[in-house]
């Protein structure tokens, strides 16, 4: 049976969408509020330590409903349980994905293929534990007897940009941490620039690579491996300061990494929703096993949440289905992620992968072109910052970009006002995308400073902001563990209901082979080894020829 039995544009429930598109098109969301003064209590919810304000956005009770009557219809909550069970729901690589295992406390067995994954992954968070404590206690030391001070992870993709993210956000709790440096690009500037500011003497390299065979990771971990035999000139050492995350042990094992040091990935769990696993050591050496532990818990608790709450009540179920809203029925094209905090200053990098890896696709589950728009662009940045840079698109361009709002309560670092100024600075921003400016109150504004008739009616129109333009606000006690952890979960279940809705494959990424293939190609002619290629074009043949002319090898 297709996961999506009817086809999506042809249910009752998106024609029903349609005809509320309609009706609200020319009805501000100002108006809303002003008919409805109990609309932000209504359209305020909370889970797992989240609370999200959705009052801003083009909705009505009617179109909530309708909302979550599409999301039913296309057996939403038949197909969370799939998920969370660990039923095959990648179905092109026929797999479960089963992250939420991962951060499941519980005792209860999860088979996949005869094997309980929750026991699993237990054992493995005690082999982490029994790492990570050794290294922030110096009972684990380099190959001098130094302790270790630095720990450099080498991972692309979702084997670097998660740990990123939290060992930055988790930053006030990383007190007693090691420092931990991230070399992702095979661009030679990272790991070069990393390997200067570490000691071989007391740096622990983490090969983060659930394949052992992407390029970039293998190609910065020799030259890592190369400069610590360099300085140290003993191989038996590359085993007390090179460990390995992965899936394929045998490769590592050629690699040189002791198995003992080998930390496992399995099939069941995708790239860009790893962080919770073994991959998640860089985290655990910054902030230690127990907050790591925390973050599980946060993400539990949303995992919980997501099962449990009512679909009105739920939080990653109203977030997707607004997205779906404007999506597929008001056209937007990109949806900005907009933390307020500068902890968070990595989330935006994290959601694009988690999203657009997962939903930018164009068939459905059946194989079938999608008739319709799947994942849009994820883009975003860090409060204020953004404010000066890409706002003003968001408040006077032609587009409209949804946006989310991130921002916690309480600050780690007060000083002065600025956690004030800061919280005023996000409230603005939603409150300008939503009531914008109209021509009279532009006119308004500039007669009171004294402008002339043709003065005002030069300026008024370019000082217009339309408003009417959809935001989330995320607010939580203050950036925690827990409230990390749950967040991040938040928005992988939102790309999961998101994917159901559209009958994509939200757990495989095809795409992403084709660049793969045809570099191994590529390199060869830009080496020199290898003449031209029949199934070349004359674009690359013309940059491959100056970069060789150019000496860039
Ligand atoms: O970008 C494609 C991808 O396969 C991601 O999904 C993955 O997170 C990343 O490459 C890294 O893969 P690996 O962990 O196997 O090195």
């Amino acid at each position: 049976m297709p996961a999506n039995p009817t086809v999506l544009t042809s249910k009752p429930e998106w024609q029903t969408l349609k005809d509320h598109r309609e009706r609200l098109d020319g009805v501000p969301m100002k108006e809303l509020f002003s008919r409805d003064p109990g609309r932000a209590r209504r359209y305020f919810i909370e889970g797992a330590g989240l609370s999200l304000d959705f009052s801003k956005n083009r909705l009505t009770d009617e179109v909530l409903d309708a909302l979550l009557a599409l999301a039913s219809s296309c057996n939403l909550e038949a197909r969370r349980e799939s998920l969370l069970k660990g039923e095959r729901v990648n179905v092109t690589e026929n797999r479960p994905a089963l992250h939420t295992a991962l951060r499941n406390p519980g005792t209860e067995a999860i088979l996949v293929d005869g094997q309980d994954v929750v026991a699993e992954v237990q054992r493995t968070l005690a082999r982490m534990a029994t790492l990570v404590d050794g290294v922030l206690s110096s009972n684990r030391t380099g190959y001098t007897g130094k302790p270790f001070t630095d720990v450099v992870s080498i991972g692309i993709g979702g084997s670097y940009l998660g740990p990123k993210l939290v060992s930055e956000a988790l930053k006030p709790y990383g007190e007693s941490g090691v420092r931990c440096h991230y070399v992702a690009n095979i661009d030679g500037t990272e790991i070069c620039e990393t390997l200067r500011r570490v000691s071989p003497e007391t740096t622990l390299f983490l090969i983060q690579s659930k394949s052992f065979r992407t390029q970039e990771t293998l190609e910065n971990s020799k030259v890592a491996r190369q400069w610590f035999l360099e300085h140290c000139g003993d191989e038996q050492a590359v085993s007390r300061h090179f460990m390995a995350v992965t899936a394929n042990v045998p490769a590592a094992r050629d690699f040189g990494i002791d198995p003992d040091n080998v930390f496992p990935m399995w099939d069941w769990v995708g790239g860009r929703y790893s962080l919770w696993s073994a991959i998640g050591l860089p985290i655990a050496f910054t902030v230690g096993m127990t907050n790591f532990r925390a973050l599980l818990a946060g993400a539990h608790a949303m995992d919980q949440h997501f099962q449990q709450a009512p679909l009105h009540r739920n939080l990653p179920v109203v977030m997707a289905m607004l997205g779906v809203w404007y999506n597929n029925f008001w056209g937007a094209e990109t949806h900005a992620i907009l933390p307020y905090d500068h902890y968070l200053r990595s989330l935006p990098d994290h959601l694009q992968q988690l999203d657009m890896e997962s939903n930018g696709k164009s068939v459905t589950q059946g194989g079938e072109p999608l008739a319709w728009q799947s994942g849009p662009v994820i883009w975003g940045g860090v409060g204020a910052n953004g404010q000066h840079a890409y706002h003003q698109l968001i408040h006077q361009g032609t587009r409209l970009i949804p946006a989310d709002f991130i921002i916690p309560l309480q600050t780690h670092n007060p000083v002065a006002n600025h956690h004030a100024d800061l919280f005023a600075n996000c409230l603005s921003q939603s409150r300008a995308m939503m009531a914008g400016k109209s021509l009279d109150e532009a006119r308004a504004e500039l007669a009171a400073e004294g402008c002339t008739e043709a003065e005002i009616a030069q300026l008024a129109p370019h000082k217009v902001i339309p408003g009417n333009k959809p935001s989330n606000t995320l607010t939580m006690e203050k950036v925690t563990p827990e409230t990390v952890g749950a967040l991040i979960a938040l928005y992988e279940h939102r790309t999961f209901v998101q994917g159901v809705i559209w009958d994509v494959d939200s757990f495989d990424q095809w795409g992403v082979e084709l660049g793969k293939q045809l570099g191994k190609g590529i390199l060869p002619r830009l080496l020199g080894e290898e003449a031209g290629s029949q199934t070349s074009d004359s674009s690359t043949d013309y940059l491959i020829e100056r970069f060789r002319s150019a000496g860039g090898a």
